[in-house]
């Protein structure tokens, strides 16, 4: 189920890249796959429920039988009282109730440990940027930023940036210009640390990143992103975001900085 979700949620946010690759084919043959895998685990779940639950039916009736029939015998025999007899079968009543209970319980826990793997799948994942243990704090950055002969890339095979080095002085507006799926936006993000270069070193003030906490590192940079997203709320609350204790009035002088009106 987890499998199809995903696979669905993936076509739906993708469905531009779909049609624009004429790949809708492909695509429905994959989500048929996984939904016959699900029908086939659904299928599995039924038979084990068909059988699982006239069992338990079938114990307890039991139950109420072998009561019956040897409280009679004792009855016949010693002279067991007939209230003692019905007494034993509503207790024996009481006592299938949570045993039917527990039963549906143990089948719901199955049903949400399907969906918890894949959440706890995702929240288990360790991050794989971490301070190092002697990591020092960045403070007071003047936003000297150097490039010493970085190289980054994705995924093995690919390189993005191959061996790039640059300085740019306090104060001073640096562009990057080039075609699309260059790597400028992937360079930004390096220096925020949201990956690490495969080589060389970025220095802020003559520091190396990879040297201070992530956190004082990202609290000095303010990045403007190329596609933007706004948090469910106020415009006041969006601009104040990064300064969860800023002022309407601190937020309203942050308003011509960042162009809006
Ligand atoms: N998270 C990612 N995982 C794998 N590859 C990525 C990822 N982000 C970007 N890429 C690839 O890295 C390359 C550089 O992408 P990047 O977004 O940095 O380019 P860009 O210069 O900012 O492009 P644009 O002008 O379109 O914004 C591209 O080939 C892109 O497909
Ligand atoms: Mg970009």
């Amino acid at each position: 189920m987890g499998e199809l979700n995903g696979k669905l949620q993936d076509n739906l946010s993708g469905i531009h890249e779909i049609q624009s690759f004429g790949r809708e084919e492909y695509e429905t043959e994959k989500v048929d796959e996984r939904n016959f895998e699900h029908i086939r685990a659904m299928l599995q779940a039924l038979k084990i429920s068909a059988i699982f639950h006239p069992s338990v039916e079938f114990i307890s009736s039991l139950g109420t039988i072998l009561v019956v029939g040897f409280g009679g015998y004792l009855a016949y025999r010693d002279g067991l009282r007939v209230e003692d007899i019905v007494a034993f079968l509503l207790y024996l009543s009481l006592f299938y109730g949570p045993v039917t209970g527990l039963a549906n319980l143990l089948e719901n826990m199955q049903q949400s440990m399907a969906g918890a793997e894949r959440v706890l799948a995702v929240l288990d994942t360790p991050c794989e940027i971490q301070d190092k243990p002697s990591a020092v704090p960045l403070k007071e950055v003047r936003g000297d930023i150097a490039f010493d002969h970085v190289s980054f890339s994705y995924s093995s095979d690919i390189p993005v940036l191959r061996d790039v080095s640059f300085h740019c002085e306090p104060g001073r507006m640096l562009a990057l210009v080039g075609p699309t799926g260059v790597g400028k936006t992937t360079l930004t993000q390096l220096i925020s640390r949201f990956y690490e270069p495969t080589a060389g070193r970025i220095l802020i003030d003559g520091h190396d990143i990879s040297q201070v906490t992530l956190e004082s590192l990202r609290q000095c940079i303010s990045p403007v992103l190329q596609d933007t997203f706004l948090f469910n709320g106020t415009i006041a609350e969006n601009i104040g975001y990064a300064v969860p204790e800023a002022t309407m009035e601190e937020i309203r002088e942050a308003c011509p900085g960042s162009q809006y009106p």
